[in-house]
């Protein structure tokens, strides 16, 4: 949550940190500032608007030294006052990602000598704390200073108005990177903000402190002694961050979904046979002294690990559990050292499961598994084995061609495991290999129901709420398309499986409540048929997903979207898009903001 750039370069960088803070608005958006240090003074804009309100104010702002910010809300409303940089006495301007969990003992204290606050924020303390130990062309130093007195999660971006010629940027617990420019250097919360001036990044580690200038960097760790870090080369390009022909970032990663799923299969799909060492080269070892699985994850992540239990438990034979990273951690639990650990996160910086993961590492259960979509992040380093989803940047907040490719990775980790427990014969293995090699052609036939997705979206515009239904692996489909109506239709959505449904939520059924099945055609789908007619019978309005060869046919209050020939184990990766799908049109029906919807951020790094 929120997004830093800092820039310093011999042009001016106000339209470079405009255009970073655009790429990172997907991080925060409440509100957005910037400031430049110009002849010896901070100049700062700042709006509780857009980026592009900040774009407006800040026309006739110039400077070649600047820091900006995006915010998502933590400590104080969204409001200009709380938006930053924040500033103490004119002289030193500081830009957070994070929170500072002793900010309240630090403002006293700083109250106390003097300091006055025009913020609730906590990044304020900071800036204080930076100027308390400030002398002229000490900026590096006083910096080091103030951060060995925060405890918390930081990343930052600091300048002084004495000093035109650089800037220090630090990070714990934050994710911050540095660009490397010709004459002119850069750090930016994720790479896709700085693409517009360089491809060569350097991923700063946890605890370093760099001091930033013209025509270098010097990176000092959290000892304090000089290090070098290695530069790497960024494979994104900049159509990965653009619109293109498309309206919204979600409706774009929907239909990027062939493609991404490609990607991340690219290197088994080729291979004739699948190995551990896919996940690192220690899972060899590994995973042949695995007892368990235990996942843990938010959000739509977790979703994905509750379909990979069913894949887990019934095709490797493994027992799996799936944990809300956010629970686990502060839950006294039993530990098994023979447990793999498996994390899943598209931005690999979610504070709760980096938290689980830490929780999980300090009970003993060294085994540890990340399968994220950003290489270098807090999960994959701090991570045994990893699988890196190929799915390119996710901007749309609703996460989308992460699900299906983590989806993917799970069951090539689901693979493994049958594999090094005996449980999957070659010929298996060669079966579900095509099927994987297939995945992509599949989802394509499915996209092709976007134009009826849309008419059927007509139907739910006008609703306050829905009921999403599904039974066994495609229960937690169920719940992702729940997730992703209400998260930017702000229709209220629940999801059952569909056997509960008489246990309570059947008491809700009635002319003003869609209910949407996910109808595979699997062991489950007599069961399902009679839970349909359970709703039927009810008044109830019902819209299904139903595989061709169902042969469920619409009738008086059914409603089914055809879907393709039933996929066996892969379906719940089919059946989840026409959900997306139905979220993204009945939320353009509504005309929300679908990539920004209220309240929320893509990647949530406090607690
Ligand atoms: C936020 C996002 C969700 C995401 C969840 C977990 O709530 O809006 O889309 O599923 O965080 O994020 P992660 O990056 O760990 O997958």
């Amino acid at each position: 949550m929120c997004g830093i750039v800092g820039a310093i370069a011999k042009r001016n960088v106000v339209p470079i940190l405009i255009n970073g803070l655009m790429r990172l608005e997907y991080r925060g958006y409440d509100s957005a500032g910037l400031v430049v240090v110009q002849s010896e003074q901070l100049e700062r804009v700042r709006s509780t608007g857009r980026v592009a309100e900040l774009e407006q104010k800040s026309a006739n702002t110039q400077g070649s030294l600047g820091i900006a910010h995006t915010r998502w809300a933590t400590h104080g409303i969204p409001s200009e006052r709380n938006a930053h940089p924040h500033i103490s006495n004119n002289q030193i301007a500081v830009v957070h990602n994070g929170i500072i969990e002793n900010y309240e003992e630090l403002r006293t204290e700083l109250t106390a000598r003097g300091y006055k606050f025009n913020s609730d924020t906590d990044t304020e303390v900071i800036a204080h704390l930076i100027h308390s130990h400030y002398q002229k062309g000490n900026l590096l130093t006083a910096t080091q200073k103030a951060l060995a007195q925060l405890i918390g999660a930081y990343a930052i971006a600091v300048v002084a108005a004495e000093n035109p010629q650089q800037f220090i940027a630090a990070r714990k617990g934050s994710p911050l990177l540095l660009g490397v420019g010709n004459g002119e250097n850069f750090v930016a919360s994720d790479m896709s903000a700085l693409l517009q001036v360089t491809k060569k990044v350097i991923y700063l580690e946890e605890g370093d402190v760099v001091d930033v200038s013209l025509d270098g960097y010097r990176i000092l760790n959290e000892k304090g002694h000089e290090v070098e870090r290695p530069i790497h080369i960024s494979e994104l390009n900049n159509d990965s961050v653009e619109l293109g022909q498309y309206k919204h970032y979600m409706q774009k990663e929907i239909f990027e979904q062939p493609q991404a799923l490609a990607n991340t299969l690219e290197s088994v799909c080729n291979s004739q046979s699948l190995v551990p060492g896919i996940f690192g080269a220690e899972a060899n070892k590994i995973f042949p002294q695995i007892e368990s699985i235990l996942i843990l994850a938010c959000g739509t992540s977790n979703h994905a690990g509750q379909v990979a239990k069913y894949w887990l438990e019934e095709i490797a034979g493994v027992p799996c559990s799936v944990e809300i990273a956010s629970e686990y951690r502060y839950r006294v639990s039993v530990a098994n050292p023979k447990t793999l650990v498996v994390t899943i996160s598209q931005s690999g910086e979610t504070a709760d499961t980096l938290a689980a993961l830490n929780h999980a590492k300090a009970s003993g259960q060294e085994f540890t598994l990340a399968i994220c979509n950003v290489p270098e992040s807090a999960i994959i380093r701090q991570s045994k084995l990893r699988l890196l989803t190929r799915a390119g940047p996710e901007i749309g907040v609703a996460s989308t061609k992460a699900f299906t490719t983590q989806l993917a990775a799970l069951f090539l980790l689901t693979l493994v495991i049958a594999k090094t427990r005996n449980k999957l014969t070659e010929e298996q293995e060669q079966t579900h290999l095509h099927e994987l090699r297939h995945l992509p052609a599949a989802l394509q036939k499915v996209l092709a129901l976007e134009p009826e997705i849309e008419k059927l979206s007509e139907q739910f515009t006008h609703k306050h709420h829905a009921l999403f239904l599904g039974r066994g692996v495609h229960y937690p489909i169920a719940l992702e398309g729940a997730l992703k109506l209400k998260e930017i239709s702000y229709i209220h959505a629940e999801a059952y499986p569909a056997g509960e449904l008489k246990h309570g939520p059947l008491a809700l059924v009635d002319e003003d409540m869609p209910v949407v099945s996910v109808a595979p055609n699997d062991a489950l789908l007599e069961k399902l048929k009679s839970n349909l007619q359970e709703v039927k019978a009810r008044g109830g309005q019902l819209y299904v997903f139903a595989d061709a060869d169902t042969h469920i046919k619409t009738s008086e209050g059914l409603h089914i979207m055809q879907m393709p020939e039933h996929a066996g184990y892969l379906s719940p990766i089919l059946h989840v898009v026409p959900l997306q799908l139905l979220a993204y049109y009945v939320a353009l029906q509504k005309g929300t903001d679908v990539d920004k919807p209220r309240n929320l951020a893509k990647s949530v790094t406090v607690e």
